[in-house]
């Protein structure tokens, strides 16, 4: 079993099966096993999902639509968070 995404732990084998129940694009692959949701946004795994993708429905890589792309997630402290909470409560207090 060859691991295409690491993060979700998806193999290349479930990535086959979703283009053949007729995933075509990087973003259908990505609902169906969930390959490029992990923590690094799909990085690691989209060029090479798009590999497969190519090899298996014998299209150009160059035709394989790029997937669509969201803002990165980055950890935010709780500390971080409060101190945002006492700085509008504090900003409202003084508004009265
Ligand atoms: S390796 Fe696929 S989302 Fe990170």
């Amino acid at each position: 079993m060859k691991i295409i995404c690491r993060c979700q732990d998806v193999s290349e084998d479930e990535i086959i099966a979703a283009i053949r129940q007729g995933a075509t694009t990087i973003d259908e692959i990505r609902r169906l096993v969930r390959a490029g949701m992990g923590s690094c946004q799909g990085r690691t795994c989209r060029r090479l999902v798009a590999q497969i993708i190519s090899r298996e429905l014998k299209t150009p890589a160059a035709e394989i639509y790029p997937p669509t792309f969201r803002p990165p997630n980055r950890p935010v402290s709780f500390e971080l968070i409060m101190a945002e909470r006492e700085r509008q409560e504090t900003e409202d207090g003084e508004k009265k």
